[in-house]
């Protein structure tokens, strides 16, 4: 935890791994400059800040929006991919080569490495073998910070704020990436509340409840879709994560815990709110509320991934 580098507003040249390493000014930082590229896009396809720049996008699991959002940014940045899915299946790992060993070779060719793995603190792991900056794009259930990065933006583009808020994150609380690094960013501002709707066996850790309580978070963990209180300003809604499951009949018993219907929305919810999602959904948001326009899990929120990614990237490549 000590060796994150803090980023402080001095993106260049950094790793970007965990939300432990922002802090308000930062992210502010982050969010003028994800502006700027976006009034850029409005009259131009390509706003070259990563030209002549390379990106190796290695992912050691499935990911279709993650990996896609960022070789959308990288290219709309003028930059260059080499982009390694599965590498377990077909790289040189298959013969044995070690982890570090193969962050040495991707390090060799590119200027940047975004990845994905499995395991727990593997992004970590790569950013102190490599000495080009390393993006964490989720590691096991550990954190997902370019996911909590765009749905903080899309959050404080609904309410231009991100303190005194109150929200709801459902789902997957144990295994969930996303979330993880969510609560520590919302952490960093004062006055919200969030409640916590879950199975008992995917609750938030209790280690995680009492650092972000410390933090300055309101948590209230809630069990009955009846107990989410009809005032929250923003539902995150999140799948099952079934891959962190050893038996999945557990997975399949608790998979439709709690799903969005337009039933639940009515008694639930009010006008005023929007509902996120990180995506993959798996049959927790009925179809039915995608064309509500407090659903912008399809629309603004994914749009922004790539957004924040080509702000993100241009600033740890020191071109803004
Ligand atoms: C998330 C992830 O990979 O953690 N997906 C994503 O990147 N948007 C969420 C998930 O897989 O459930």
């Amino acid at each position: 935890v000590s060796n994150y580098q803090k980023i402080n507003q001095q993106y260049k040249g950094k790793d970007i791994i965990s939300l432990q390493q922002f802090d308000t000014s930062s992210i502010s930082q982050l969010f003028e400059t994800t502006k700027h590229i976006i009034t850029q896009l409005n009259t131009n396809t390509i706003v070259p800040y990563l030209q002549n720049k390379l990106a190796t996008l290695l992912f050691f699991e499935p990911s279709s929006r993650t990996i896609s959002s960022f070789s959308a940014s990288i290219k709309r940045l003028g930059g260059v991919t080499i982009e390694y899915q599965n590498p377990l299946e077909t790289s040189s790992a298959v013969k044995g080569e070690t982890f570090e060993d193969s962050i040495k070779v991707f390090e060799t060719y590119s200027d940047i490495i975004i990845i994905r793995h499995f395991e727990n603190g593997s992004a970590l792991r790569a950013s102190n073998v490599a000495d080009i900056p390393v993006v964490n794009a989720g590691d096991g259930y550990g954190e997902h910070p370019t996911q909590a990065l765009l749905d903080m933006y899309t959050i404080h583009q609904r309410f231009n704020t991100l303190e005194n808020l109150t929200g709801l994150i459902a789902g997957d609380l144990l295994y969930g990436r996303t979330v993880h690094s969510l609560l520590r960013g919302l952490s960093f501002y004062k006055g919200n509340t969030i409640y916590l709707l879950s199975p008992k066996r995917l609750m938030l850790p209790e280690k995680d409840v009492k650092e972000y309580t410390k933090l300055g978070l309101k948590l209230i963990q809630i069990h009955d879709e009846e107990d989410i209180p009809k005032n929250c300003q923003f539902w995150y809604w999140t799948r099952v994560q079934k891959e962190r499951f050893a038996i999945q009949e557990e997975y399949e018993k608790i998979k439709h815990s709690f799903i969005i219907t337009p039933n639940l929305l009515k008694n639930q919810g009010n006008k005023n709110m929007i509902i996120l999602h990180p995506l993959p959904r798996v049959g927790e948001i009925d179809p039915r509320i995608d064309s509500d326009p407090r659903a912008w899990y399809l629309s603004k929120q994914m749009k922004n991934g790539m957004y924040i990614r080509m702000a993100l990237l241009s600033l740890i490549t020191g071109a803004l």
